[in-house]
């Protein structure tokens, strides 16, 4: 139901309300009013009988029972009745006081009326005046008082009561209209805060609303907006950073060609003088470091030359355990130079379906970066556990940690906190073994340590 419906519904319903109750009211009103005017019919017509009765049967109960009447009758507005004689002089009546005084000579028109239509005093009190004629014989008169207070009390009750129900229709209308107003401009509300948070950068999404009116579409719209907002600016993220890789790549295989010639030829060149050297010779395990040292640099020109070509995997059966032992076994002697402890937990044999090099290259980048990571000494687990489907791996080492930040970005390409570093290690990595259908996860805490689990389906 929309915004407009909304507001017409809600008239409609209040005039529909007030109407009904004043009907109500009203019917009420008219019930009571009648009630009165009928026990007060009855109790003139019992004053008139029994004032009749005192005129015509002279005696003194007929007073008594006269007064004691009136006394049940006042209740019913009626005051005062007096039996006049000819001769204008109270001979009886309810009040006791006016027994004998002597009222005003009454005009003819009034006693030939016989109707309400005397005031007596500021109070609404009303008299009936009745003449009493038996035969041809004028008797004397009837009058009888009466208070019409309790019309007045009446009326005043249904006053208040119509005031209160209008007051009662009028509450719901503002509490209707504010909750309404409160529904509708709470969410604008909330829309307008986050565009101003839209205008500071921050793509946030509103919580999605069940309205199904204009604020809903609104909303609804907003979401879109933002949604699309946020895409494109993902988009324009990695356009960029697919501009700075590709430059990158395209500047590393251009130096890497550069590199790689003269590299080979210095490499063959230190082969020559270690042959030419005799094992004891001083300069000798000088020759092999740099032998090893240009080794190094040819595997990471190698790495990224490879980063920018597709993969091509030769799968063959291998056992892990053998993989393991051996980038194991060159990294020995780095890992007894910083006292780093390694404790294994493997079977005997792991064996599986993969890329023999390209899977030592993976196993080698993560036992190189625990080893990077702990410059002064630690403990470097690897735990090796498979099934008839799966192998995992894991290796968990006590280095420096990988701070939150930069977790997500790990396995990004050129991405390092190292200065000497690449970063391409586990990019590789995760590209070969993701090629391999296999996962891989990492967990770490600064200062604490870092896990990195490999998972590899054995076929
Ligand atoms: N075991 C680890 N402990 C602490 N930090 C790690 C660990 N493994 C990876 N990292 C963090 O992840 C980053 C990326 O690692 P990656 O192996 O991809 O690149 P790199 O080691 O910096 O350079 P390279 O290309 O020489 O491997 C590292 O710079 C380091 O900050
Ligand atoms: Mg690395």
């Amino acid at each position: 139901m929309n915004l407009r419906t909304k507001l017409l519904f809600i008239f409609v319903f209040l005039s529909l309300l007030t109407i009904l109750a004043l009907s109500v009211l009203y019917v009420q009103g008219k019930k009571d009013m009648v009630l009165k005017l009928g026990s007060h019919t009855e109790g003139i017509s019992e004053a008139i009988r029994m004032s009749v009765e005192k005129l015509t049967l002279e005696g003194d109960d007929s007073e008594v029972r006269l007064r004691s009447y009136i006394k049940k009758l006042r209740g019913k507005g009626i005051k005062e009745v007096s039996i006049i004689s000819n001769a204008d002089e109270v001979i009886a009546s309810s009040d006791p006081k006016k027994l004998g005084t002597k009222v005003s000579p009454l005009s003819d028109s009034v006693i030939t009326e016989a109707s309400l239509d005397k005031n007596f005093g500021s109070e609404k009190k009303w008299g009936v005046i009745i003449p009493v004629i038996i035969g041809e014989e004028h008797r004397g008169y009837i009058r009888i008082n009466t208070d019409l207070e309790d019309f007045n009390k009446l009326m005043r009750k249904k006053y208040y009561q119509r005031l209160l129900v209008t007051a009662l229709i009028f509450g719901i209308g503002i509490v209707l209209s504010f909750l309404l107003f409160w529904r509708y401009t709470r969410p604008i509300q909330e829309v307008a805060k986050a565009a101003q948070r839209i205008t500071e950068g921050n793509l946030e999404e509103l919580p999605p609303t069940r309205q199904r009116d204009e604020v809903g579409l609104l909303v609804e719209n907003f979401n879109k907006m933002v949604k699309q907002l946020r895409e494109r600016r993902e988009l324009e993220e990695r356009l960029k950073e697919a501009e700075r890789f590709s430059a990158i790549g395209q500047l590393a295989s251009g130096i890497a060609h550069e590199v790689r010639n003269p590299l080979n030829f210095i490499s063959l060149s230190i082969d020559h003088i270690k042959d030419k050297l005799s094992p004891d010779e001083e300069f000798h395990p000088l020759v092999s470091n740099m032998k090893g040292e240009i080794s190094r640099i040819s595997r990471m020109i190698e790495d990224l030359l490879d980063y920018g070509r597709p993969l091509k995997l030769n799968l063959r059966e291998t056992d892990l355990i053998f993989l393991l032992e051996e980038v194991l076994a060159l990294t020995r002697e780095r890992i007894n130079a910083q006292g780093i402890m390694v404790k294994n937990s493997f079977p005997l044999k792991s064996p599986c379906m993969v890329d023999r090099d390209k899977m030592e290259t993976c196993l080698m980048n993560i036992i190189v970066n625990a080893i990077q990571s702990m410059p002064l000494g630690g403990e470097l687990t690897i735990r090796v556990s498979h099934s008839d489907l799966f192998i995992e791996v894991e290796f968990e080492d006590t280095g420096e940690g990988i701070r939150p930040e930069d977790l997500e970005k790990v396995f990004e390409p050129y991405f390092t906190t190292k200065e000497l570093g690449i970063g391409l290690g586990l990019a590789i990595t995760k590209r070969i073994i993701e090629e391999h259908k296999g996962e891989i996860s990492i967990k770490s805490h600064p200062n604490q340590g870092t896990k990195v689990k490999v998972k590899l389906r054995r076929q």
